[in-house]
């Protein structure tokens, strides 16, 4: 399951605030990765353990059970994306043992719990939840009474686990202590004063601390308000054997700021992150020379490049796939992470495999890296998550500096994402020999006016799509269409449409539309057509003509010098004329708005569509 997952604990003095409101803070920060339902435990000032979980969303289920009035000295929470066992208030994390002693919260997959669950219904435990978590508080129990303490029973309990995890538990025996377990779900240590944390995701905890551990595969650990311990398993004569780690040398700082994870004034978390594109594309520009270097180096000496990607990060890998074609003459594909397998096996020695993942967890893209890694090709990771598994486990990583982004649909990552690897692709063109440096300097400069022509495309276009919604809401179906570099952004403005205005929109490229889809076009159908230089112009014309005498509503996004063709169309956005390598990363912007003013209109939610969360950490 994509979760999130938090806990701490804290020292008396430490905060006013109640534990189960600090707890439910953290939990709306974690919001992104799942929202069907949502708990917390905590251990009181009187030693008991207090546990409310229902369905639903943070804030209904928060006020119902009166999350922010539960005081103590240790807590854990959750909230939840289903796989195992449908949303409802029994399958609602935290799971407890029989004694309703311990709790625990967690994220993942246990492979191996039904064989548990059914040794333990031998032992006499009884389970009241669908889950595959419920084991773990029951195994513990189990160790427990055979005369472990709380840790020993902890760590006994992990070695039985198959599958991924990120675990935070707690027991009134042990109250003060949250312990931990990772392995292939994240997990991140905070360190606070008079506190301690632990969480899915560094926003979680950002207002107290930016001093940061983040966990490897197979540590455990707890944390206490004035200690953290780390263990690994290392396998010794097939005993495991907890060998201590050196906790202080693997401290580090995170450079985002509390406000940087809230809304500050705006109603979506998405609409602040669609304005948010100026700031973020000024901050991956400005590292973006330093960043590209070394992995420009090593694309220029390399046979075949593939780039793997899922989602908004596939449409960025596309693009970029383009440009190594065309301005490093590089032979580059683009690939869906999940479909990456039939292309890995043809992998060898020289082959560069790139990862390209906003939040750097995702299964598909990791398990692509982890593959192409065996097979000796040299694999680079374009993540916006400092210190994300991709990230530790590429030969090379590149970070996006984008900034946070918890709206599930990506926005500004996306556009940072097209930054950096159209100055990556141009670098490596340059270092090829390919692009004479007056070409690419040509490109570097468009670049660099990316963040001042993203502004004023807000500014000149944000009413204009919120007009346009009006209309969008009230279809069902949409087709996107473009050619070339145009194409990747009309698959990107059709998933945004998809994914949270519920509207079916689908991509095609623009030439293939007559192949078959155009049967559909009837009174009405928008047809959005995605235009980026005025080189396309006589072609794109054709393909609007043909659709509008079939009664399709033409939309048009095209540079100011398109004339001819946006006097077709019956909606127009028109675009600052740039190169095109620049217009690939801000002619998506109203598409983003179109979308996100689509969902408002229809009263949908856009920092929580249904059925999704914003990492996916299962396949
Ligand atoms: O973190 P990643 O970039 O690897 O995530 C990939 C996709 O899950 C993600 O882009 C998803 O498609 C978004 N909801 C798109 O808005």
């Amino acid at each position: 399951m994509v979760c999130g997952i938090v806990g701490v604990t804290a020292d008396e003095g430490f905060s006013q605030e109640p534990l189960g409101k600090l707890i439910k803070d953290a939990l709306k920060r974690l919001e992104y990765r799942g929202y069907d339902s949502v708990g917390l435990a905590v251990i009181t000032n009187e030693g008991l353990l207090e546990v409310r979980k229902s369905k639903g969303m943070i804030d209904y289920v928060s006020r119902k059970l009166g999350f922010d009035t539960v005081s103590g000295v240790s807590g854990v929470g959750h909230t939840r994306w289903a796989t195992h066992g449908k949303p409802s208030d029994e399958n609602a994390h935290p799971h407890t043992d029989c004694s309703g002693r311990i709790a625990v919260v967690h994220n993942g997959i246990i492979e191996n719990y039904k064989k548990l669950k059914e040794f333990l219904i031998t032992e006499g435990h009884s389970f009241t939840s669908d889950t595959d978590t419920e084991v773990i508080p029951h195994l513990v129990e189990s160790f427990k009474k055979r005369g472990y303490d709380t840790y020993e029973a902890f760590k006994k309990t992990v070695e039985l686990l198959e599958g991924a995890y990120a675990l935070a538990m707690i027991d009134i025996d042990d109250p003060r202590k949250v312990f931990f377990a990772r392995r292939m779900s994240p997990l991140i240590v905070g360190l606070g004063t008079k506190s301690n944390f632990v969480a899915s995701d560094v926003v979680a905890f950002l207002n107290y601390t930016r001093r940061i551990i983040v966990l490897m595969d197979g540590e455990v650990g707890y944390v206490a308000p004035n200690k953290v311990v780390i263990e690994k398993a290392l396998l010794n004569e097939g005993m495991v054997r907890w060998t201590p780690i050196d906790v202080e040398s693997r401290v580090r700082v995170v450079e985002w700021s509390p406000e940087m994870s809230s809304k500050e004034g705006y109603d979506f978390f998405m609409l602040k992150e669609i304005h948010e594109q100026p700031y973020a594309l000024a901050s991956t520009l400005s590292g973006v020379v330093d960043a590209v270097s070394e992995a420009s180096r090593v694309l220029a000496r390399s046979g075949r490049v593939l780039l793997l990607g899922a989602g908004t990060s596939y449409h960025a890998t596309l693009i970029a796939a383009l440009l190594l074609r065309r301005y490093a003459d590089l032979w580059a594909e683009a690939i869906v992470a999940s479909e990456s397998r039939w292309w890995l096996s043809t992998l060898s020695q020289g082959d560069i495999v790139i990862g390209v993942s906003q939040s750097g967890e995702t299964i598909d893209t990791l398990k692509g890296i982890r593959e192409a890694k065996e097979r000796g090709a040299l694999t680079i990771a374009v993540t916006n998550v400092m210190e994300s598994t991709m990230t530790r486990e590429a030969d090379m990583s590149i970070y996006i500096r984008a900034g946070p982004e918890i709206g599930v649909a990506a926005t500004k990552t996306f556009t940072s994402q097209i930054a950096l690897l159209s100055y990556l692709a141009i670098k490596t063109g340059e270092l090829r020999g390919v692009l004479k440096p007056s070409i690419a300097n040509e490109v570097y400069n468009a670049l660099r006016e990316t963040p001042s022509i993203v502004a004023k495309i807000l500014k000149n276009e944000e009413e204009r799509a919120s007009v346009l919604a009006d209309k969008m809401r009230t279809k069902n179906n949409a087709y996107y269409l473009g050619r070339g570099l145009g194409l990747p952004i009309a698959m990107e403005g059709a998933l945004k449409m998809k994914e949270i205005a519920y509207v079916h929109a689908e991509a095609y490229p623009a030439g293939e539309s007559k192949h078959g889809p155009i049967a559909l076009i009837e009174e009405g159908f928008p047809v959005i057509f995605v235009v980026l230089s005025k080189d396309e112009e006589e072609l794109i014309k054709s393909n609007i003509e043909e659709m509008k005498a079939r009664g399709a509503y033409a939309i048009l996004v095209s540079p100011s010098n398109a004339e001819e063709a946006s006097s077709l169309a019956d909606f127009c956005f028109v675009m600052p004329v740039q190169h095109e390598v620049a217009s690939a990363v801000s002619y998506v912007v109203p598409l983003q708005l179109l979308a996100y003013y689509t969902a408002i209109k229809k009263g949908l939610d856009p920092d929580k569509p249904r059925n999704l969360a914003k990492t996916v950490t299962v396949f």
